[in-house]
């Protein structure tokens, strides 16, 4: 086999593409051939020692990634040999194969195609469970998605919409806004052009928006704030902008409103039948066509340094979802 080694996690141009023994599953694991594995903002933080999880040294980046069953271990029930999987470990997805805990792997449908099945759990994961379980979201409210062209933005959009909400996309470019109202937003604010709070002012005529939801961080936290409506519920997802906000408390005093902290990955390991529930929820809606993800493009495997140079830079719009050939 063959994959992407992060010996030293001083950032990609350190990762180096290797050949490695193909490893045999032991109890409880498969051998997955990797067909396909998408690019999560934590990838391009966990090469470079800044996210919260650091793998022992050395590993093989790419937390989520679809492909067949080679392999499988002792005790393993409900997967077989060239069954198609989809999988989210944290790691090992960079690689052409890949040893997977067989209770992380979603088995996939004939009609779930490997590419769309790797850029799925991590984004639509996590969007439902802000917008639906921590947003307590209600059809009818307005949901304001900033960083709407990434990977969690684009399914919140979805996500939303399919839960019959008004959605506003908030997004750096009008290219990024329209990829937005393509895919069901009802209306969008360009922040690199446009003034955020004076826009969702006329957009929601005065009110603000419901719910917040927010990748970001950064600059965008205090104006958009500031614009929420009463009882409003501001998402907490995550600081691709780089700076973590501090808001001043009185803000939420005065608008009777919440911030709330999103952290799937805690609530899947923590609440895992809730979490398998919302998963079997979101593969009907992606069976009924009601989500798919937006999937900007696909390169090979061994383009990986031009793929993360893509997310780094702000230029992708959905998804990036490499392939072995
Ligand atoms: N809490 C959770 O459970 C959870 C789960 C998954 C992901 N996350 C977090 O959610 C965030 C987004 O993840 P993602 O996979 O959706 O990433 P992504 O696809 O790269 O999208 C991030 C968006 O952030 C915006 N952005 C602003 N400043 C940026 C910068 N300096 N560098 C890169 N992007 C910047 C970009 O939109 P504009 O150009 O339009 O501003 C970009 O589209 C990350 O912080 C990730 O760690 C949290």
């Amino acid at each position: 086999m063959h994959a992407w080694l992060c010996e030293n996690p001083t950032g990609v141009d350190a990762l180096i593409w290797k050949e490695l023994p193909t490893p045999v599953p032991a109890a409880g694991e498969v051998l997955v051939e990797i067909k396909a594995a998408s690019l999560n903002f934590p990838d391009l933080l966990i090469v470079q020692n800044k996210y919260q999880m650091k793998p022992p040294l050395p590993f093989v980046p790419g937390s989520e990634f679809a492909g067949v069953v080679r392999a499988v271990g002792a005790g393993v029930t409900g997967l077989r040999e060239g069954q198609s999987v989809a999988c989210l470990q944290g790691t090992g997805g960079f690689a052409t194969h890949v040893l997977a805990q067989a209770s992380q792997c979603m088995p996939l449908p004939d009609a779930f195609p490997h590419v769309d099945a790797a850029a799925f759990i991590m984004t639509y994961a996590t969007s439902h469970h802000a917008l639906l379980d921590r947003g307590q979201l209600q059809g009818g409210e307005t949901v304001l998605v900033l960083g709407a062209a990434g990977g969690v933005g684009t399914a919140a959009i979805q996500i939303a919409k399919a839960a019959g909400a008004r959605v506003i996309a908030a997004a750096s470019s009008e290219e990024k806004c329209a990829l937005c109202r393509s895919i069901g937003a009802d209306a969008s604010i360009d922040y690199g052009r446009q003034d955020l709070r004076a826009t969702l002012k006329e957009l929601t005529g005065g009110k603000g928006p419901d719910i917040i939801y927010d990748p970001v961080g950064g600059e965008l936290a205090d104006p958009a704030f500031r614009s929420i409506a009463w009882r409003g519920r501001y998402l907490v997802v995550g600081f691709a902008g780089g700076p973590i906000p501090a808001l001043p408390l009185n803000l939420p005093l005065l608008k009777g409103a919440s911030i709330v902290g999103i952290f799937w990955g805690g609530f899947a390991q923590r609440e895992p039948q809730r979490n398998a529930a919302m998963m079997q929820e979101l593969a009907a809606w992606y069976a009924q066509g009601r989500i798919k993800p937006v999937i900007d493009r696909t390169l090979p495997l061994d383009r990986l340094k031009e793929a993360y140079g893509l997310m780094g830079s702000r230029s992708v719009k959905g998804k990036l979802v490499m392939v072995n050939g």
